[in-house]
């Protein structure tokens, strides 16, 4: 995404931001959706888009774990480990979906075929339905059973790829 690209896109929002810092996260989230993640001229274009140095951006980028600075599956499964989760199976969830998917136990990552990236998350806000999973930063669901969650990852690798990635 070009840097004309961005300051189009964050014109008309500029005045719902006090704080010009507070431009990167909107700047960022949208340079994402064309390819799924931030490539290192999404970085540049965002730097030159909003006057920030690379490297300030850069560190925005990689604090927020909704934004990718390398590639990603076409769908990412977000799966909360916290508390209430974990106390409700979520261990049993994530071990069966890394092992279905052929991805490292401890790491997360992305299926061999590109599709699917398994991950960590922390407390999704959702602890009366846990187990819960979080597709693509935007639908959250649960309970799952490590059946249940693999059937989900099956429907979403049959599904058309999204047209945007807003994650
Ligand atoms: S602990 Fe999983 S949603 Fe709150």
């Amino acid at each position: 995404m070009t840097a004309d690209e961005i300051r189009a896109y964050l014109e008309p929002r500029r005045h719902e931001f006090a704080d010009p810092r507070s431009l990167v996260m909107p700047a960022l989230k949208y340079a994402q959706t064309t390819r799924g993640h931030l490539s290192r001229e999404d970085l540049d274009a965002v730097a030159e888009a909003t006057g920030f140095t690379p490297s300030f951006v850069e560190s925005v980028a990689s604090f927020y774990d909704r934004l990718y600075t390398q590639p990603v599956g076409n769908r990412v499964v977000s799966v909360c480990i916290t508390l209430s989760c974990m106390l409700r199976g979520s261990d049993e969830v994530w071990d069966h979906l890394c092992e279905k998917e052929g991805i490292d136990h401890h790491h997360g990552g992305t299926s061999a075929d590109g599709r699917i990236t398994i991950q960590e998350a922390q407390c999704l806000g959702y602890c009366d339905k846990a187990p819960c999973i979080q597709v693509d930063a935007d639908e959250t669901l649960g309970p799952f059973t490590p059946d249940s969650a693999a059937a989900l990852v099956d429907e979403l690798r049959a599904a058309p790829d999204p047209e945007e990635y807003w994650r």
